[in-house]
């Protein structure tokens, strides 16, 4: 796998940070530059088909979906918002044209991201943070576990925890708006996105709920959340013409999705974030249907505003706007970085003002998006009981003429959360005894084990050299900088010397030592990391070549090798996953700041592992759909998402093929037996909701929410093994609907330290929504009639019980 020690303007941070480069695109003469004058109307991003596509599926996906037959609905603030609404309102009846124009943009202020304040109306300007593993790029922070390991706890409590303690931080460095969380773009569909880790499960429903869990812990912290990337954000590659490396103006990929696809996959998971009532949603780079994300008002004015019924702002990435009035009118409400970074964004809206004077955009389209951008400002309290305290640090390069002042926000108490992720991630993918490790007298452990020097690093991360080292998180505007880390080399030295066993470490290749130190030990731990960032996706499924020679030297000097993983999502490990030497396997994903201290416990035995992998692990390339990741010099590159709803373990299961290890997999110590599976109709009323989606649905049973819940599954779970321990009891329905994928997830529940011995009954709620399918010609949500089966069990292969009813 490349690892490119330096990587240009892979990352709209990385570009941000890196003014040099900015300057180096002006100088190409890219049209986007100066998008005003060129590409900028979504009329142009239509008109040029790949040669290789037929005309009518070209077609197809790119009809009309401008902001006539779209428009924006406005505002009201919704069943939550309804007096900050007012607030809203009537500050901004109170604001010039051109303070208003000001409240929709950005510039260079201290943060990433600072719209402009009104301050004789009493108004700040706004900051906005990256990213969704804490605080970026400051220093002062908690560097957490990512998104992705999260997911892999299947712990509810936990993933809110999470966000609740990296949203305290937020606050305390004066931070109004957190550019997180990943909702679903990306989802995963292919993995070698660059942005998977980030992310959270390669499923819609679990995906929904991590993302409700994420934003509702963000703003407890009273920091708005921003849910993104709106929508069909799944490859890095040709993302967005800032980026791209040839000097052609090429589009940026059109995610080409049909409606039902868009519904059943692609939405659920913003519904969430909408549900819990996220304050922002971030649009993303790529094309839907030939028109770009930001300017897209079927998407937006369609989807988001109108059928979800979002009250908050839409802001685009850094970079994702590329036109003035068709942005706003298609939905868009704030444009960022707008006129910052020098400028290098193309800084679009600087012209609002003017276009409203001059009756090219309605004044009650900029009062309502200003009305979205400070709604969610004063609900969350920040004008009064929750102001955050005065910016300190300078989070933009260009920003010039400020002061930064360190400060420390971390508090002692997100150590434990830092580390119960760090744990309860670490998933076991096969165990034929070498774990957890007993007492060895000689242990060896080499590869990528220690960390980095962390000096060559950007503060995007991008520009570390990560080929022999633990990676605890991601590059790009996900990264954040840790304030320490604790490697797998530092907690082994510590739990060795309690244990009184020797350890031989190896941190390059180097053969003869590997063979020498693993021939001897009783166990060998092998590390093996995989870096991946954002701006590019990965070349392949291969891991480091140094690093694979390691492994091979130890897989034959020694017949106990346990193989630990720390990568971004799924490598290519076929060539020793069924090697007897090879006793176990565990993947740790990025696992922050306290790394090793998550990792230790599980593999010296004080803690059972419970991590269940987030997506499919599959054997090589092929097993996933075809272009997944679309790499084409095509002036207007186009990605159709055939595949449609058959998303990751969906796709494998219809394809019939079999994967390394199935989505939802992770072994433990103990053993689990489920047993009594029922399911019974329970009315209950939804409970969740902050606010309130307006997605059409057929009643059911005189339900009126589409959220209410209709179902119960019931099961037992008994702990039949030796060793306290914890299971994630999933739940897989099968819909009886043509078309619709064999098995999708519906349930889970994490059973906590479960006792040996010990049982426990969980009970899964299925909602409406859960138990329906979009019909695309009623445009409305169905509930099929037919036999419905339930299945539970430990993975989305592993599936002991089964019950059905009919609807
Ligand atoms: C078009 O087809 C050619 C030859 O089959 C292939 O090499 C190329 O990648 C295709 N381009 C796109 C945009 O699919
Ligand atoms: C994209 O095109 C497909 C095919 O016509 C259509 O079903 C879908 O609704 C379109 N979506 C958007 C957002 O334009
Ligand atoms: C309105 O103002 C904008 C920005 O100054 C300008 O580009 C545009 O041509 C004007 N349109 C009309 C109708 O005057
Ligand atoms: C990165 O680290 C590897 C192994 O530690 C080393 O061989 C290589 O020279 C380094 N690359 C750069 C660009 O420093
Ligand atoms: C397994 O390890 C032993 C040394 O303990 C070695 O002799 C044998 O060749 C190894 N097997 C494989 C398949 O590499
Ligand atoms: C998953 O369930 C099987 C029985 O179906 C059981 O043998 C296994 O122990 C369970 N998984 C874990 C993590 O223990
Ligand atoms: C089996 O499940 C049913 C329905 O929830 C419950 O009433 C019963 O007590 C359970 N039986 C056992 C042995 O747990």
């Amino acid at each position: 796998m490349k690892l490119s020690a330096l990587i240009t303007l892979a990352v709209a941070l990385t570009v941000f940070t890196d003014a040099r480069a900015v300057e180096t695109r002006q100088e190409d003469g890219l049209g986007y530059m100066d998008g005003k004058s060129s590409t900028s109307s979504n009329d142009d991003m239509k008109n040029t088909k790949s040669a290789n596509v037929s005309d009518d599926m070209y077609d197809a996906y790119h009809q009309s979906n401008d902001y006539d037959k779209y428009p924006t609905p406005k505002a009201d603030g919704g069943k939550a918002w309804e007096d900050a609404f007012k607030k809203a309102k009537d500050v901004v009846s109170q604001m010039t044209v051109d303070e208003k124009g000001g409240i929709v943009l950005s510039h260079d202020g201290r943060c990433v991201g600072t719209t402009h304040g009104v301050e004789r109306l009493g108004i700040p300007e706004l900051c906005m943070m990256d990213g969704p593993t804490g605080v970026r790029p400051v220093h002062g922070v908690s560097s957490y576990p990512v998104g992705q390991a999260a997911a892999a706890t299947w712990d509810r409590e936990l993933i809110y925890q999470r966000s609740k303690h990296m949203g305290q931080e937020f606050f305390d460095k004066g931070v109004n708006v957190a550019l997180a969380p990943v909702a679903s773009g990306p989802l995963g569909r292919s993995p070698l996105m660059g942005r998977n880790w980030e992310g959270s499960f390669a499923d819609s429903y679990s995906n929904g709920i991590y993302t409700y869990e994420s934003v509702t812990g963000l703003q407890d912290s009273h920091v708005s959340a921003t849910i993104k990337h709106f929508i069909g954000y799944e490859q890095e590659t040709a993302r967005h013409p800032y980026q791209t490396d040839s000097s052609t103006d090429q589009e940026p990929i059109s995610s080409n999705i049909d409606d039902r696809t868009m519904h059943e996959v692609y939405m659920p998971s913003f519904a969430e974030g909408v549900r819990a009532g996220s304050g922002m949603v971030m649009c993303s780079y790529n094309n839907i249907n030939g028109t770009t994300a930001c300017g897209n008002a079927h998407a937006q004015n369609g989807l988001l505003k109108t059928e979800l019924n979002f009250e908050g702002a839409i802001i685009s990435d850094w970079g994702g706007v590329h036109s003035d009035v068709d942005s706003i009118m298609s939905g868009l409400d704030g444009s960022f970085p707008g006129v910052g970074y020098g400028g290098g964004f193309g800084s679009f809206w600087e012209d609002l003002p003017e276009l409203v004077k001059n009756g090219s955009v309605s004044e009650s389209r900029l009062d309502d998006a200003c009305h979205r951008m400070l709604t969610p400002y004063f609900w969350l309290g920040q004008d009064g009981k929750h102001t955050p305290p005065e910016v300190k640090f300078v989070g933009n390069p260009y920003f010039e003429d400020g002061e930064s002042t360190y400060t420390n926000v971390r508090d002692p108490s997100s150590t434990e959360v830092l580390r119960d992720l760090a744990t309860d991630s670490v998933t076991l993918l096969k165990n034929n005894g070498g774990l957890p490790l007993n007492r060895p007298q000689r242990l060896a452990a080499v590869g990528a084990l220690d960390g980095t020097d962390v000096s060559a690093c950007s503060d995007s991360g991008t520009s570390c050299n990560y080929t022999m080292s633990t990676i605890t998180i991601g590059g790009g505007s996900g990264y954040t900088i840790s304030p320490y880390e604790v490697t797998p080399l530092d907690a082994i030295k510590e739990k060795v010397i309690q244990q009184g066993t020797e350890l031989s470490y190896a941190l390059e290749n180097d053969e003869d030592v590997i063979n020498e130190i693993s021939s001897r030990a009783d166990a060998t731990l092998v590390f093996v990391s995989e870096w991946a960032e954002e701006g590019e996706d990965r070349d392949d499924l291969d891991i480091v070549e140094e690093q694979a020679k390691i492994l091979d030297t130890a897989v034959k000097a020694s017949s106990n090798v346990i193989l630990v993983l720390n990568t971004p999502g799924v490598v290519d490990i076929e060539k020793w996953a069924d090697n007897d030497n090879v006793t176990a396997i565990v993947e740790t994903y990025y696992p922050g700041q306290e790394s090793g201290n998550g990792l230790v416990p599980i593999l010296f035995g004080e803690k059972s592992p419970s991590g269940k992998l987030p997506y499919t692990w599959g054997k090589k390339l092929s097993d996933w759909p075809e272009n997944t990741i679309v790499r084409s010099d095509d002036e207007n590159p186009q990605s159709y998402f055939k595949d449609g709803l058959f998303f990751d373990y969906k796709w494998f299961d219809k394809q019939d093929i079999e994967p390394r290890y199935e989505f939802g997999f992770g072994l433990s110590y103990t053993n689990f037996e489920f047993s009594n599976i029922s399911v019974e109709d329970n009315h209950k009323k939804d409970d969740k909701e902050i606010q309130a989606t307006n997605e059409p649905f057929a009643s059911y049973d005189g339900s009126n929410s589409f959220y209410d819940t209709v179902k119960t599954v019931k099961a037992t779970v008994t702990n039949t093994g030796d060793m306290d321990s914890s299971e994630v009891v999933q739940l897989y329905v099968t819909i009886p609907s043509e078309g619709e994928p064999i098995r999708q997830l519906r349930g889970f529940e994490k059973v906590k330290n479960l006792k040996s011995g010990e049982s426990k009954q969980v009970e899964m709620d299925l909602r409406i929504k859960d138990l329906s399918v979009w019909d695309v010609v009623q445009q409305t949500w169905v509930m099929p009639s037919g036999e419905y089966v339930f299945y539970v069990g430990n993975s989305s292969r592993n599936l002991p019980l089964k019950v059905t009813c009919s609807n």
